[in-house]
């Protein structure tokens, strides 16, 4: 059996669409695990380009895609989402897409609370997709969700409401706004059930069925690693575990499923939204790679922070994640550069880390060590083969590899999908 789990290995935007999308072409089931309409995984097919927020990048090319029950979903942003892919010519039926039944729901107050929390929150501001990813998992956790089984049981979903209502009349109270209109949910929520319930299955008896009879199963993890809500820079971090361990619990197979663990990790660092950011350039250098690199956010179209490669924070994602091989993205950003700098250590006074400090407060005021290599001039867009590089691209790569203590096993050289170098094939561990 040969699966592969694909994650982002730093905050997030590696570039896990194309990788998905080039996996997905010998793949039997793409599975989404965690995290929900939040990611923003871009995939480009010849001439078309697809933004997907919620739905497993597999879609896009027929293949069988499964929402795990450790997402949280959106029905009404689902509707739409089917709806806008359907104009692009891509077909989506409850025959290719299956939806856990137990997906908790994200309902319209969620994304309120999400908003009204940020817009409280001054400086502490996470920064948030505001979509109501947060409010809903609280919710799961709290063991009041409404799930999309409770669609089929309209009838009984009283008692459930009246749980929910008083535990968020109760906050949205607090920020001076008026109850829930119960009506009105339960209109909304009888409104897009006809639509959404057909989806609805039991994905571990598919996956597992799947598994039984020998398929290829891809597990597209969303967010990265150091968004991990147990991992991550908390509390900047989203609210589920984007590890790799994920793909397992959020999706009904046992842990041995998660088959060769891909990490994505770009050629340097991003990160949107709020919280430390050691390698960080607010200066030309980082303009220069936000340019270049069009970084911006495939959801919110805010503005990527960018700063040098990391090397401290992808080992410690590929440890905590247990990655077997890295596909690297967006190393042609990197060209044109007199030198390149690798941080592969921070300091604080006159401490010296080889690790992040887990408190806000020290992550926030670490101090990168840099090692500097020479640049290249010479492009390395659209490379297909380690020949077609340049002597010191290679030496940036291998540096990397003995840095994170990880090997390469694609590296991607454009955002098309066979500007790739392949050196290790995840499906054919
Ligand atoms: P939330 O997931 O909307 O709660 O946002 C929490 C943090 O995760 C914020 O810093 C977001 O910018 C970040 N985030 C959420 N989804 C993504 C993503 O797909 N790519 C990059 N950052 C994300």
């Amino acid at each position: 059996m040969a699966n592969v789990t694909v994650i982002g290995a730093q905050w997030g935007d590696e570039g896990k669409g194309k990788i998905v999308d080039w996996l997905a072409e010998r793949a039997d089931v793409v599975v989404r695990f965690q995290g929900g309409h939040n990611a923003g995984h871009t995939l480009v097919v010849g001439n078309n380009t697809y933004k997907l927020s919620l739905l497993p990048s597999g879609i896009v090319r027929g293949t069988l895609s499964v929402i795990g029950n450790g997402v949280v979903l959106d029905p009404w942003h689902f509707k739409e989402e089917v709806a806008k892919l359907a104009g692009q010519g891509v077909t989506i039926t409850p025959d290719n897409l299956h939806i856990a039944e137990t997906c908790p729901l994200i309902l319209p107050f969620h994304r309120d609370l999400d908003g009204l929390r940020e817009d409280a929150s001054g400086s502490g501001k996470i920064g948030t997709t505001r979509r109501g990813i947060g409010p809903a998992y609280e919710d799961k956790v709290g063991r009041r969700a409404i799930r999309l089984c409770d669609l089929a049981h309209l009838g009984e979903l009283e008692p459930q409401i009246d749980r929910l209502c008083a535990h968020h009349d109760a906050l949205r109270a607090g920020f001076g706004e008026p109850p829930i209109d119960r009506a009105r949910l339960m209109d909304d929520l009888a409104g897009i059930a006809p639509f959404i319930l057909p989806y609805a299955k039991p994905v571990w008896v598919t996956l597992n069925e799947a598994r039984r009879r020998g398929d290829r199963i891809l597990f597209e993890g969303a967010q990265g690693v150091l968004l991990d809500i147990d991992h991550g820079t908390y509390p900047f971090v989203t609210s589920s575990n984007t590890i790799a361990g994920t793909a397992a619990g959020g999706s009904g197979l046992g842990p041995s499923a998660a088959g060769f663990v891909l990490g994505i990790v770009k050629a340097y660092t991003t990160r949107v939204g709020a919280g430390p950011f050691p390698t960080e350039l607010e200066d030309e250098t980082g303009e220069r790679l936000g340019t270049r690199g069009h970084e911006f956010g495939t959801v919110t179209g805010r503005k990527r922070r960018c700063g040098w490669f990391d090397s401290v924070l992808v080992r410690q994602s590929a440890a905590v994640s247990g990655i077997t091989g890295i596909a690297l993205t967006k190393l042609d950003v990197l060209d044109g550069f007199d030198e390149v700098r690798i941080c592969t250590g921070y300091r604080i006074g006159d401490r010296t880390y080889d690790y992040l400090p887990p408190h806000a407060a020290d992550q926030a005021r670490v101090e990168p060590i840099y090692e500097t290599m020479d640049g290249w001039h010479e492009s390395t867009q659209g490379a297909r083969s380690w020949a077609q590089l340049p002597a010191q691209a290679i030496k940036y790569i291998r540096r990397i590899e003995e840095l994170i203590q990880c090997p390469v096993a694609l590296v991607s050289t454009s955002p098309e999908r066979e500007d790739t170098i392949l050196v290790r094939d995840p499906f054919a561990d």
